[in-house]
């Protein structure tokens, strides 16, 4: 059966889309089908995941000071870092473990007419000089191996050490995160909040909120 929404020579495929202000590509137009040809990523950072949007809608009720210096960890292609970058001047850099990401990001950073930094970079090598420059860390679906429940839990202790503000971590609520959330009373300052977004693209999950100058 032939639905209107089918791509047809009468009905081409869409490429591109704006959603909260953010260009993204979709996987019909030419530079994606060229991208997953020549950069196939290997850590799961092969779209943009429904985390991002939380978090872009979560910033936006809740917005960074102007011109803040975040760090987005586990970036992929980026989309919150593009939204930082438009909505608040941020100054932004995307950091992933995985190099094939940030062509991706690039080619949307250069879509959105912005400037990301990019740095390859485990979170288990984002140490305390590093973490120094930034005020917020902010991260979408980073919590999906029981072992980066640990890589994560050190990461908000050096943050914490490096004087960094505030994290904020967007997930759809896999066990993972869950249980790191459930580990953090002791030691952090902390908030989990249940957000739902209906549209553009429909999402829902937690949003962590660590506020590292609060006891
Ligand atoms: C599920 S994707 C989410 C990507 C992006 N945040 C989003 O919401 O679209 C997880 C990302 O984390 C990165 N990643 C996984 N483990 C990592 C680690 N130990 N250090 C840094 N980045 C990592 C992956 O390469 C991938 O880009």
């Amino acid at each position: 059966m032939t639905t209107s929404t089918q791509p047809t020579a009468s009905n081409p495929p869409v490429t591109i889309s704006e959603e909260l202000g953010v260009k993204r590509m979709t996987s019909h137009h030419s530079v994606i089908k060229k991208l997953k040809q020549e950069y196939p990523t290997s850590i799961h950072g092969d779209k943009f995941w429904s985390s991002s949007y939380l978090l872009m809608d979560y910033l936006n009720d809740n917005p960074p000071k102007k011109n803040a210096k975040i760090l987005e960890i586990g970036c992929g292609w980026g989309l919150t870092a593009i939204y930082c970058t438009k909505q608040f001047d941020a100054e932004v850099t995307g950091v992933d473990a995985d190099p094939d990401v940030f062509p991706y990001l690039q080619a949307h950073a250069g879509l959105n007419e912005v400037h990301i930094k990019q740095m390859v970079k485990k979170f288990e090598e984002l140490d305390v000089e590093i973490l120094a420059d930034y005020d917020l860390i902010i991260g979408g679906d980073i919590c999906f191996w029981d072992q980066l429940n640990d890589v994560l839990f050190d990461l908000f202790h050096r943050a914490k050490e490096a004087g960094v503000d505030q994290a904020i971590i967007a997930d759809p609520q896999r066990q993972p995160f869950v249980d790191l959330c459930a580990r953090l009373d002791d030691d952090f300052s902390h908030e989990v909040w249940d957000w739902e977004l209906p549209e553009p693209t429909p999402a829902n999950g937690d949003i962590l909120v660590i506020d590292f100058n609060k006891s």
